[in-house]
């Protein structure tokens, strides 16, 4: 990169100025990402999207090692979520258009990509009043779900296996939470995987998947009908059946 002295700054023409002038929102955000990647920002300050970005990615990269450790990296990502700050210009931009949007009161949920790279997405949602999302499952992935705004119910659950000669799945209910602004639900491959989402009222969310969606994972996923009795008197144990696509 060139250097520039004070002489040759002051030389600059208008145009020159305005150049610089308009990179530096970029420039500063690419100082925020590397003083994140060098640790530099204290571990308890809050950061900005460029930087939760550059932390996430750091984290989620760990997923290919032998070590890899779901539970892990959920507390390390939910350490980093924790700390993002949901004032940042660039979610409250989102939040703000899908409030004030076209998505109220068109009776389904919206949602938005917020971030897609190799090793992680991460999702934009919002829930109105009443507004669900039907048990469903993510198979092979890790979850992380961050209240922005408003307060969002999820029921998580453990898939413990099929029914010997059944058509239905035994669950085991592991978590009911409701969440508020800045808190944080997780699953992995294995327990909460499945669950349901539900609003009482508006309610904003992020959603940060560890790997990503791909075409095989979003084959694989399925949605459920859970009963809503026990199974057989058994306390936390439910059948549920895949609904048909
Ligand atoms: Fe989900």
């Amino acid at each position: 990169m060139d250097t520039y002295d004070r002489r040759q700054v002051m030389k600059l023409s208008l145009p020159g100025f305005l150049g610089i002038a308009l990179s530096l929102p970029s420039l500063i955000a690419s100082a925020t990402r590397a003083n994140a990647c060098l640790g530099r920002i204290p571990s308890e300050a809050t950061i900005n999207w460029d930087a939760f970005l550059s932390l996430i990615e750091k984290e989620a990269a760990q997923q290919h090692l032998d070590h890899w450790n779901e539970e892990t990296y959920l507390k390390q990502a939910s350490a980093i979520a924790s700390r993002l700050n949901l004032n940042d210009p660039h979610l409250l931009a989102v939040f703000n258009r899908y409030k004030e949007g076209p998505g109220i009161g068109n009776g389904r949920i919206d949602f938005g990509k917020l971030e897609r790279q190799k090793n992680f997405e991460i999702s934009f949602l919002q829930f109105e009043k009443g507004e669900v999302i039907p048990h469903h499952d993510h198979p092979s992935m890790t979850g992380l779900l961050l209240c922005a705004a408003g307060k969002i119910k999820t029921e998580n659950y453990s898939l413990i296996g099929k029914r010997e000669q059944k058509d239905s799945y035994l669950l085991k209910h592991s978590n009911t939470t409701v969440l508020e602004k800045g808190k944080i639900a997780t699953l992995t491959s294995k327990e909460r995987n499945i669950h349901r989402v539900s609003a009482n009222e508006l309610a904003q969310i992020i959603d940060i998947f560890a790997p990503p969606y791909n075409k095989q994972r979003a084959a694989d996923s399925s949605y459920f009908t859970v009963d809503e009795e026990i199974f057989q008197g058994q306390a936390g144990i439910y059948e549920a059946t895949v609904k048909s696509p």
